[in-house]
């Protein structure tokens, strides 16, 4: 067996379905493959390991970049997908998720899920008997993070213990909860900035101050703009209201973040005048959207979590991240799904 095989077989036949799972080697292990199959495409040289694999792809709430990386980096390894909408199946309404995967681990090789509750996306990897992808729940977005280590070590030419960010807005969500974890595990620099009713969850944040211990990453939550962003090599920040949060939530959201908006001034207190942007997308930058418009009429607000000039700028890095998406999706596939 060579290294590179003994290295993936780590990974081998295991569901990713949060970061709290892996450990810093392992989550690196995807990372070096998504940069090396990243190459390979790039040199029209791509071996293809997953000919004959079928996928199942559930997807309880809307995507553009998830559900593409997946189809597409399946496509491209040679594996066929099935997608399941929000509606059409019988998923949920009469048919319970224990049993949903107990009849799609009969028929496919893996499942992603991307839905609401965290407890689902863990019943699929329970009872299914085959590796699940957590492609997002209101808890975390783990793909989202690897796509964004991989990043910024693309961008900064560092290694993960090297880099400093800081996650800026609404420190309660999904990614916020996968940057602050996979943060931890790699060893980062964390900076946590937002008003004290929105830091992340206690006992996650606990359980993160015990990694971080063992790792020796820094981790600071903070309601101070510059301190969060002093010297930093990356701020990133995320929409004020998640999917599957009610519209009532946008009042709120607007009077407690508008302070911590990613704006040109927010990027030149952190004196890194080479400071990169970062947004998982998709973005309340400009009115282009119908929602945009709809927060318009309503706030006169023409954007939220960023300016446009931020997002449209020099340091704006948020179409990196999101082609990485897909060549991190495909490293988790392969790895997981790999066959000597
Ligand atoms: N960042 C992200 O997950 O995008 P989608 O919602 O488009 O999948
Ligand atoms: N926090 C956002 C992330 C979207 C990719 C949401 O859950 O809507």
């Amino acid at each position: 067996m060579t290294k590179k095989n003994r290295l993936i077989g780590i990974v081998r036949h295991r569901s990713f379905t949060k970061l709290l799972d892996f450990s810093g080697d392992e989550i690196m292990v995807l990372i070096d493959l998504a940069i090396k199959l990243k190459a390979a495409r790039a040199d029209g040289n791509e071996t293809k390991h997953l000919k004959g694999k079928q996928i199942a792809l559930i997807f309880e709430k809307a995507s553009t970049r998830t559900r593409c990386s997946f189809e597409v980096a399946a496509r491209e390894q040679g594996a066929g997908v099935t997608y399941l909408g929000p509606d059409g199946s019988q998923i949920g309404y009469k048919e319970s998720i224990k049993d949903t995967g107990r009849v799609l681990g009969r028929l496919y090789d893996a499942i992603e899920y991307r839905g609401f509750s965290q407890e689902n996306v863990e019943t699929l990897a329970k009872y299914s008997g085959v590796p699940v992808y957590n492609g997002l729940t209101d808890e975390f977005h783990p793909t989202q993070v690897l796509a964004d280590v991989m990043t910024m070590i693309e961008l900064s030419g560092k290694s993960p213990e090297d880099i400093s960010f800081c996650f800026i807005g609404d420190c309660r969500n999904n990614v916020a909860h996968s940057l602050m974890t996979g943060g931890a595990i790699l060893g980062m620099d964390v900076r946590i900035c937002g008003p004290e009713s929105l830091m992340p969850d206690e006992e996650l944040t606990a359980t993160c101050r015990r990694i971080s211990e063992k790792t020796g990453s820094k981790l600071l939550l903070t309601q101070d703009k510059k301190e969060s962003v002093e010297d930093v090599d990356f701020i990133y920040t995320d929409v004020w209201v998640s999917m599957g949060e009610p519209w009532e939530k946008w009042q709120d959201r607007i009077d407690l973040l508008l302070p911590y908006r990613a704006d040109m001034e927010l990027l030149e207190i952190s004196g890194n005048p080479e400071i990169k942007f970062m947004h998982c997308l998709p973005s309340f930058h400009n009115r282009e959207t119908e929602l945009g418009e709809k927060i318009y009429e309503k706030f006169g607000l023409e954007s939220l979590e960023v300016t446009d000039e931020v997002f449209e700028s020099r340091h704006s890095v948020v179409f990196d991240q999101a082609e990485n998406r897909m060549h991190t999706i495909k490293a988790i596939m392969v790895a997981t799904l790999w066959e000597e």
